[in-house]
């Protein structure tokens, strides 16, 4: 198998799966507990069905969207994620790339592992920075001077990883960051030795935004979820989020809102926009899907900031669901992760191709030819 094989999701995320040692793949594919949300994520999107248009005259679809005051040529991005350089060796440079070719905007975690002016010297569009409060507050001014003088168009203060989710599959793989080599993952980083030469031979493994305040995560191997139970400061309240929403000045989304109370206190606080998401059900899990919770929370907040919905899109017709409630846009990780680690920024590309051919032929079968011709007038809920 190889790239020209993957045709979709569950594609991608086979061929990832051959070649990441399993701690690696397990990392991205897992989430917390029995995995009931994350399940959910994904499933929220069949309790409820596309009712299309026809005869509408359909010969040109324009999928273009403007969030945080950004025009998209596509109606979604490449949601921040950490470690990108462990699932292959371009790292973000190679998920920033494909973003950028498509006109999408792409998120660079605190936790990346390429840093935010590296990004910004080779990508142009629109760019957001993903930030966690640590305890360390000179980390955390870095991290947004960084962000800010490397030109970054919106900032999303990460809400749901107030303590680490508890990820099974991690503690049974010994997944750490850096990697570490242990008894039971000998044998799978043995069995791919190409991403152990590539590990080792294509640059430092490095998280240069915290690397100079914290030997976590790069000097002293951790787990992800010790890594927010101990670094990040558990008494982050409303009063922290307003005052980093005016340090940064700019477009302030809270990512991983949701109750419509929070998301009327985020409009309150000055966000321009908020990521209705579970953390990919890594977090909280038996928590609502994004999904099932969107209608609500467009419904209280979506005149007043843009309202994205993340986690669980596997299909254009996934999108075209959450579209046609009323998000402004669609994002998600492992929606290009397995891509990523499949064939770097090749096979990235080839995700993105993939999902835009999608939406392009679904709109056309729903009778659309704009993001704004959805509606929940194109929905039918089973239940
Ligand atoms: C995770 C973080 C790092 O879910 O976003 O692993």
């Amino acid at each position: 198998m190889n790239l020209k094989d993957c045709h979709n999701f569950s594609d991608f995320r086979k061929l990832a799966k051959k070649k990441l040692p399993s701690p690696i793949f397990h990392y991205i594919d897992g989430a917390a507990d029995d995995e009931t949300t994350y399940e959910r994520n994904t499933s929220s999107f069949n309790d409820v069905d596309l009712v299309p248009n026809v005869l509408r005259g359909v010969e040109n679809v324009d999928l273009s969207t403007t969030i945080f005051g950004k025009k998209l040529d596509l109606p979604f991005y490449l949601a921040p994620t950490a470690l990108q350089r462990l699932f292959h060796y371009d790292g973000e440079r190679a998920v920033g790339k494909a973003a950028q070719k498509f006109n999408t905007m792409f998120g660079v975690s605190a936790l990346a592992t390429v840093s935010v002016e590296e990004i910004a010297s080779l990508v142009d569009t629109p760019k957001m920075f993903q930030f966690y409060f640590h305890k360390d507050r000179g980390l955390n001014d870095s991290c947004l001077e960084r962000a800010k003088a490397a030109k970054f168009d919106v900032m999303a203060l990460t809400v749901d990883t107030i303590t680490g989710g508890n990820r099974e599959r991690d503690l049974r793989t010994g997944f750490t960051s850096p990697p570490k080599l242990t008894p039971s993952s000998l044998f799978s980083f043995a069995t791919k030795p190409m991403w152990g030469i590539n590990y080792l031979t294509k640059g430092k493994f490095e998280l240069p935004h915290l690397q100079d305040y914290v030997k976590e995560g790069t000097d002293t191997n951790t787990s992800i979820g010790q890594y927010f139970s101990t670094m990040l400061d558990q008494s982050m309240n409303w009063k922290d989020a307003e005052k980093l929403c005016s340090q940064w000045g700019g477009h302030f989304a809270l990512k991983g809102v949701m109750s419509v109370e929070d998301a009327k206190r985020a409009v309150d606080i000055g966000c321009t926009g908020i990521m209705v998401s579970n953390h990919g059900g890594r977090q909280l899990d038996g928590s609502r899907a994004p999904f099932d919770q969107l209608a609500e929370i467009v419904d209280a907040v979506g005149d007043k900031l843009d309202v994205i919905c993340e986690g669980g899109f596997q299909r254009g017709t996934h999108m075209l669901k959450a579209l046609s409630l009323g998000a402004k846009a669609c994002s998600g990780g492992r929606l290009y992760l397995y891509a990523l680690a499949a064939g770097g920024q090749a096979g990235v590309e080839r995700a993105i191709e993939k999902y835009k051919a999608e939406l392009v032929r679904d709109m056309k079968l729903m009778g659309c030819t704009k993001i704004s011709d959805l509606n929940r007038d194109n929905l039918r809920f089973r239940r």
